[in-house]
């Protein structure tokens, strides 16, 4: 039996709403057909976004979208997404699916959608190859007040009177790689001279950096010392790790479980050198990281789309425990994480929903997400677990309060091994009943399907948490619990 302590008098500190954050690309179909339907579709939709995605979205309560890019930014001009004459265009993923871009969605159409949803937006401005004059026309558009500038009122003619609301504008995206393929210390004197300029086009707004690849750690090193002393402004930098695949998304034996699970737990150690890094700079006081792009990412093809959609994949029992996992490492390291996103959120990778014509389905991963969400907000309390030592035989566990309950969230990562586990709060008395929920299938690679949508779903039951409980192999599972 393992025996979690929740060590009430540690609080690590508060568990960013945005940590529950997602990312959305006009790439495959995560927009066209998934996400974007039209408004003279068949599909019920709102403002030509599919109502399905939308009203289970408000049910997790998403506080943030990032978009449009992804590699699609690098090659985005925001003009061409505005106004009625909409040109079709060659993007950065036409190369790899043939497919051109009619910007159908644009600046006010994912506005719409954001406002639909009730989630702040993200924007992902083009460094790649717009000037930073070109960007800061954008925010100049986007956040201007009415009868103020001539973007304003431009913005106006096209249906929004009063300004968006886009808290947050990423810098770039992927500069080490698609975004120009630049060295540190060169994408960091760029990131000077477009962060000056956007802070002066709006002073509220918070500036992301492009952070690194994975375990890069020479990338933040260098583009710390490069901007340190300069005085420019940043709040995040954005840090990508895609735990990639093991065997591939529906065919994986037992090792390749353990291997995948191992991979996603890498998270940790990367935030964690990253964050060691701000720290040496003297920058944790000012900077935050933001993982803007995270999942698993396994060979395409098999979606519903049958390989369609670039980079659509199944998500089975094991992509949800990797998103179990890796959301109970953001919230167990809470006050390093400005904001997480994973990507993407309809027919692509580590996805949400998969969806086509009159089809509309979620995966095992949004049943997490629904799982989780009593933790946004939630003061995150260390926990300690006995006899977890072992990766293959571990549970992870993380832990939250708020409004009067604590939220425990568990997945054993074992695909052998049912664990007994018992609780012991420290420094605060629980009730003995909690509401739990449980997502299990005896098979591991179960996943939804358009026929069959229901075959990995939670169901929920009381349990009495004063005694030990069991949590199945490869179960995902949360607790609410009222304190006393
Ligand atoms: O999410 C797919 C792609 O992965 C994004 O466009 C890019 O930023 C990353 O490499």
């Amino acid at each position: 039996m393992k025996k979690i302590y929740i060590v009430y008098p540690k609080s690590i500190g508060t568990i960013a709403p945005e940590i529950y954050g997602h990312f959305t690309e006009q790439l495959g179909g995560v927009f066209y057909d998934g996400l974007w339907v039209g408004n003279n579709s068949e599909v019920e939709n709102i403002n030509g976004f599919r109502k399905f995605v939308i009203d289970k979205l408000k049910a997790i309560n998403v506080p943030v979208i990032r978009w449009p890019g992804g590699c699609f930014a690098e090659t985005y001009d925001w003009r061409d997404g505005i106004g009625k004459e909409r040109p079709v265009r060659r993007n950065w993923w036409t190369p790899n699916d043939g497919r051109y871009e009619n910007n159908a969605v644009g600046t006010h159409e994912f506005m719409d959608f954001c406002e639909a949803v009730g989630a702040k937006a993200y924007f992902a401005a083009n460094l790649t190859s717009s000037t930073p004059l070109h960007i800061c026309h954008w925010m100049d558009y986007c956040l201007s007040n009415e009868n103020t500038t001539s973007m304003a009122a431009e913005r106006k003619i096209n249906g929004s009177a009063d300004p968006f609301n886009i808290p947050y504008w990423g810098v770039g995206n992927e500069n080490w790689g698609g975004g120009g393929n630049m060295s540190p210390a060169h994408y960091g004197n760029e990131y000077r001279r477009y962060a000056t300029l956007m802070e002066n086009t709006d002073n509220t707004a918070a500036l992301i950096a492009c952070g690194p690849n994975g375990s890069d750690y020479k990338w933040s090193e260098e583009f710390c010392r490069t901007i340190v002393n300069s005085g420019v402004k940043i709040n995040g930098l954005a840090m990508h790790y895609y735990c990639g695949s093991a065997g591939d998304a529906l065919n994986f034996n037992k090792d390749e479980w353990y291997r995948m699970l191992s991979q996603a737990n890498k998270m940790e150690e990367i935030l964690l050198r990253h964050w060691h890094i701000l720290q040496g700079f003297g920058m944790d006081n000012r900077v935050k990281l933001a993982i803007d792009e995270w999942g698993c990412w396994h060979p395409e093809g098999s979606g519903p789309s049958k390989g369609y959609n670039l980079f659509e994949q199944q998500s089975t029992v094991r992509d949800a425990v990797v998103t179990a996992l890796t959301l109970n490492i953001f919230n167990n390291n809470c006050e390093k994480i400005m904001m997480a996103n994973v990507a993407q959120l309809v027919n692509n990778l580590h996805c949400l929903f998969f969806a086509s014509g009159g089809d509309s389905i979620v995966t095992p991963t949004y049943h997490v997400f629904d799982m989780f969400k009593d933790h946004q907000g939630g003061s995150a309390i260390q926990t300690a677990v006995t006899g977890n030592d072992e990766f293959n035989c571990s549970v992870s566990v993380s832990a939250s309060r708020k409004n009067g309950y604590t939220t425990v969230t568990l997945a054993n990562l074992s695909a052998e091994t049912d664990m007994e586990i018992s609780l012991e709060s420290v420094g605060v008395n629980l009730q003995n009943t909690a509401d739990m929920t449980v997502l299990y299938n005896e098979d591991m690679h179960a996943h939804n399907t358009f026929e069959h949508p229901d075959t990995v779903k939670p169901f929920t039951c009381a349990a009495d948490i004063s005694k030990p409980f069991i949590i199945p192999k490869t179960a995902v599972v949360s607790l609410k619990c009222k304190e006393c």
